[in-house]
């Protein structure tokens, strides 16, 4: 028996009944990014391995984990900047920044507002609302001067309007401030402090953690670390005054926005880029994956890549993860309808229906006919399935008398049409529902 193919572990089709259900999430999105000023930008799905191991960490775990290197079969013709490797995109921060420096996008405008929606890929031991292709929204605010509360607070303020207009309502908000990089230095040490007398008592993975990156230990998932972690005494005393007041400001304009928070003192993102505001936006719904989204600042990013001296926030949420919050009505696959069916009851007809299908469908009507006519009964059941609005009939009679039949489905009422008006008629319906319901593109 021949073998058959399956999609790679962790990875999962996209089936055409769920296409509008994805379109509808991009569609929203796009138009909410429209409403703060954020434009699109797509970079590539793949990079130089380093850009990430300098962003997000050495020792965060997606780069000691989790990339999904490229090798190619053609070492002698890679370049030398490629000899290093490339990976699949773990996220698209990294990516964006690379590209705002590359492009010199601080010389074209003061603020550069960039979002992007697409696949990110991390070799993570697959489980529900865990893949290894998964899809993020994301965006990135990137700019000389732009450390300012309220443009944090703007960033959170658009990721939950995007959850908001897609039905999502009882996520939890969780947010809490890394400071600057030396208070980020002394949260560290604060936390070595506390965490050196149990460290033999921390995860394996921890122990490497306390190591590379203590306050990593504070992101760990294992039990027997977050319960040993509920016994610390958290503080923010890490934070130098500046920082303080910068994350009251924060707080005071998401107050004034009315967006309900908690402050996590826990929350530490296990990336390495982070400075200042950090937020998580979670779900109880979701199990054991529960982050919807996340973000944060990241003052020194660009710098540290080899960019000007700029800061930046941003945030990018998960769209499988958004699915599987949404409310089950809203979830669901839908199958989308055609316009017309063309029925062809004689053999004769067909070289007049093919052309007049053409037609249609250059004047922007859909429409479909099955090639081998068959009886009208067999017709008419696929023209249900494909839940046309119309049904257009092409039998002897409507040949011999220059007509066609045309049957509107809902109604069920039917006339005859002279062939060469039967565009015409047509898109006279389609403009009188389009202009009754507000038509909504499917595709931005
Ligand atoms: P992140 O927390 O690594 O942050 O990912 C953001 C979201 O992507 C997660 O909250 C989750 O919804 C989704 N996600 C991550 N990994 C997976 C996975 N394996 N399967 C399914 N969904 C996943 C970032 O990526 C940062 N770049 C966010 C950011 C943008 N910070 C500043 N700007």
């Amino acid at each position: 028996m021949v073998s058959k193919f399956s999609a790679p572990r962790g990875t999962a089709d996209i089936l055409p009944l769920t296409i509008p259900l994805w379109q509808n999430i991009e569609y929203k999105a796009r138009s909410v990014f429209h409403l703060y000023g954020y434009k699109e930008i797509r970079t590539p799905y793949f990079e130089e391995l380093d850009l990430f191991c300098r962003s997000m960490g050495e020792s965060s775990d997606v780069v000691r984990k989790q990339m999904l290197h490229l090798t190619s079969q053609q070492v002698e013709d890679v370049p030398q900047e490629e000899k290093k490797g490339l990976t699949l995109r773990p996220e698209g921060t990294a990516s964006v920044i690379r590209s705002y420096i590359e492009n010199n996008l601080d010389k074209q405008e003061g603020l550069s507002k960039l979002f992007y929606i697409g696949p990110m890929f991390r070799g993570e031991r697959p489980q529900k609302g865990r893949l290894r292709q998964f899809h993020q929204i994301g965006a990135e605010a990137i700019g000389p001067e732009s450390c300012d509360p309220l443009l944090d607070a703007e960033i959170i303020a658009l990721s939950t309007q995007i959850l908001n207009e897609l039905g999502l309502k009882s996520y939890q908000l969780k947010i809490n401030s890394l400071g600057t990089s030396e208070d980020k230095q002394m949260f560290s040490r604060l936390l070595r402090e506390q965490l050196n007398p149990l460290r033999s008592s921390l995860c394996q993975d921890c122990q490497v953690r306390f190591e590379l990156n203590i306050l990593r230990v504070l992101d760990c998932k294992n039990k027997s670390c977050q319960s040993l972690i509920k016994g610390l005494n958290l503080t923010d005393a890490y934070l130098s005054e500046e920082s303080r007041q910068y994350f009251l400001e924060v707080r005071k304009a998401l107050d004034n926005l009315k967006i309900s928070y908690e402050i996590s003192l826990q929350l530490v993102r296990g990336l390495d880029y982070y400075t200042h505001t950090v937020f998580e936006i979670s779900h109880s719904q979701l199990g054991s994956q529960d982050a919807l989204g996340a973000g944060g600042r990241y003052n020194n990013l660009v710098g540290d890549l080899g960019g000007p001296s700029v800061d930046a926030v941003g945030f990018a949420l998960g769209i499988e993860r958004i699915i599987l919050a949404m409310p089950e009505d809203q979830n669901k696959p839908v199958s989308g309808s055609i316009e017309s069916f063309l029925i062809v009851l004689d053999d004769k007809a067909i070289e007049r229906a093919f052309c007049l299908l053409q037609d249609l469908r250059k004047e922007r009507i859909s429409c479909e006919m099955s090639f081998k006519p068959s009886s009208l009964k067999s017709q008419m059941r696929l023209a249900n399935k494909l839940q046309a609005q119309y049904v257009l009939i092409l039998g002897e009679e409507e040949l011999t008398q220059n007509k066609i039949s045309l049957k509107e489905m809902k109604t069920g009422q039917q006339e005859k049409i002279g062939l060469s008006e039967i565009i015409s008629v047509l898109k006279n319906k389609k403009k009188r529902i389009d202009s009754c319901c507000g038509h909504t593109p499917a595709v931005n």
